[in-house]
């Protein structure tokens, strides 16, 4: 017998992407009343990565080459509950651009945007319930598991704003849960509708995981030093908002054990009327004490330990060869 496995072709993730976008296109998620659906659909149209999805399919490609529907509904609810966080997230960090357009609370006020991110919760579930039968309790349990630690991460966010300081692991923790936690969910989902085995199917969320951190780290970093109109949020925001940012946190760590503290302190005390000077002066305080150039060091780091996490775990040098190409795509970005 021939093993069939070998003469598979996998999936290029150009395929996957194309995949994606096609059936976001197709996805009709208009209903009444119009107002409560139509941020719904500015907010899935404007764009974005799609990674989640991308990253649930691109997983469950390596073991399956048979893309169907019931598995590109699961993908999609990744990237609906996603959007849902960004809505409500962007009520939490007062922006009012996103992907280069206003953000759904700055078009519509803030009962819309809470409702209508309401609203896309509940169409993640409807969508994800279209997974295959026999994964669909295993689906149904990680994500929710998931969809309660973005919660609970997106709340230290908030706390961690209205502290003084808060050390490195804090920080890890946090993003862990607000953006790692769904990396690791999307990652893990493609490999259990592929009926992967469970040690892969743990290796996967790991890689996921650890690839989130870096991904998280690399927004972090783009938000102070990033091109605004390619980024497409407003740059600076973290610093107005003394977001506990990567920067944030090591810059305070560094301080701590230097003699910037005061400079650091007199910065994060400016106000709403010297935003320009309080960006300006944070920037120009994270190149001098190395932390902007220690953030690409971090981000490589965590992209280094997401590959260690599927080293040992039996995949062939052609599926790992696919993730190590995904994890490039997500730190070497611009957007
Ligand atoms: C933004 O996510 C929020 C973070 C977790 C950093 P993305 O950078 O994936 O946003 P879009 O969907 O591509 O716009
Ligand atoms: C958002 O983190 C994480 C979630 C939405 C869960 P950020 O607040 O850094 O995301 P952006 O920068 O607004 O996209
Ligand atoms: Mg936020
Ligand atoms: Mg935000
Ligand atoms: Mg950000």
């Amino acid at each position: 017998m021939q093993d069939k496995s070998k003469y598979r072709r996998m999936y290029t993730l150009e395929e996957i992407d194309r995949i994606v976008e096609r059936s976001i296109l197709n996805m009709n998620i208009m209903g009444e009343p119009a107002s409560l659906y139509e941020p719904i659909e500015y907010m899935i149209g404007i764009g974005g990565k799609r990674i989640r999805p991308r990253l649930c399919l691109a997983t469950y490609s390596l073991f399956e080459n048979n893309i169907s529907t019931e598995i590109i509904y699961p993908a999609l609810s990744l990237e609906i509950f996603h959007e849902f966080t960004l809505i409500h997230d962007d009520i939490m960090d007062n922006a009012d651009t996103r992907r280069n357009q206003m953000t759904v609370y700055k078009k519509w006020g803030n009962n819309v945007a809470i409702l209508s991110g309401d609203v896309m919760s509940i169409l993640a579930y409807r969508y994800l319930a279209a997974s295959p039968a026999g994964s669909l309790p295993d689906v149904l349990n990680l994500f929710s598991t998931t969809a309660a630690q973005v919660c609970e991460g997106q709340q230290y966010d908030m706390d961690y704003e209205q502290l003084p300081f808060i050390t490195r692991e804090d920080y890890i923790k946090m993003i862990g849960l607000k953006t790692g936690v769904l990396l690791a969910c999307s990652a893990k989902m493609g490999a259990l509708l592929a009926k992967a085995s469970s040690e892969i199917c743990d290796a996967l969320y790991d890689f996921g995981y650890k690839l989130g951190i870096a991904f998280q780290i690399t927004d972090d970093y783009l938000d102070t030093f990033g091109n605004e109109q390619v980024f497409g949020k407003k740059i600076g925001g973290d610093i107005i908002n003394n977001k506990k940012s990567w920067l944030l946190v090591e810059c305070l760590r560094l301080a701590a054990n230097g003699n910037k503290m005061t400079s650091l302190d007199n910065i994060m005390a400016m106000g709403e009327d010297c935003q320009k000077e309080k960006i300006a002066a944070m920037q120009q305080l994270y190149v001098e004490l190395g932390v902007k150039e220690s953030a690409k060091e971090a981000i490589l780091e965590y992209q280094k330990k997401a590959m260690d996490a599927i080293e040992n775990v039996g995949l062939s040098v052609e599926q790992i060869q696919q993730l190590r190409e995904f994890s490039e795509q997500i730190i070497h970005r611009e957007k």
